[in-house]
């Protein structure tokens, strides 16, 4: 009886049909749950991100209590990064530059203004044989008074008590 059977595939393709469309929806239904839990999740993990950075970037605005361990160990980081390959580790003197623990830069001959004055202007050769000192403007304030706080305790533990 073709008739029967007709009906009876019929039927199978409808209720095929039938569960197709109940899996689809539950899928949908458990895409929009996966969507609604995950765009909140991604704004707070957004705003984790933006505060951590607003916290870095505003710490290193803060400059260093003057004379702190912490400036002294951003004027070793930023001496060791930027004077170093001239003026020696340590600033014991170098291939292109001389040693800042010389008597002459002690602070009687050479206050913290001429170290800043080195550094916003550079030097023209007069004391040595080496070429000139580039400017290196683009240090901050804070990172030129912790690399002058850095040589200043350099020199004093060269010289302990007996300065030149
Ligand atoms: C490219 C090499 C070079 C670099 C980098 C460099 N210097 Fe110098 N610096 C020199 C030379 C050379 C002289 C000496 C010039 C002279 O007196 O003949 C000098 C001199 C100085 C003087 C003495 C200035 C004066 O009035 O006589 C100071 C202070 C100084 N440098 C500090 C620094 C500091 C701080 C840094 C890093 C932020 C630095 N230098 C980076 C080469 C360098």
């Amino acid at each position: 009886m073709p008739g029967a059977c007709q009906d009876r595939d019929v039927a199978d393709r409808d209720r095929k049909h039938a569960r197709h469309a109940a899996a689809d929806r539950a899928r949908r239904a458990q895409r929009k749950r996966t969507l609604t839990w995950l765009i909140p999740a991604g704004v707070v993990a957004l705003a984790a991100v933006v505060a951590v950075a607003l916290v870095a970037a505003g710490g290193s605005e803060e400059p260093p209590a003057p004379g702190s361990a912490e400036e002294l160990a951003l004027g070793e980081e930023v001496f060791g990064r930027r004077c170093e390959t001239c003026h020696g580790p340590g600033a014991a003197g170098g291939l292109a530059g001389p040693p800042l623990i010389h008597e002459i830069y002690s602070p009687d001959h050479h206050p913290d203004s001429s170290i800043r004055a080195a550094v916003a202007r550079g030097v023209q050769p007069h004391h040595w044989e080496f070429a000139a000192m580039p400017p290196i403007p683009d240090l901050s304030d804070a990172d030129v008074d912790a690399v002058i706080a850095y040589i200043r305790d350099v020199q004093r533990e060269e010289w302990g008590g007996d300065r030149p």
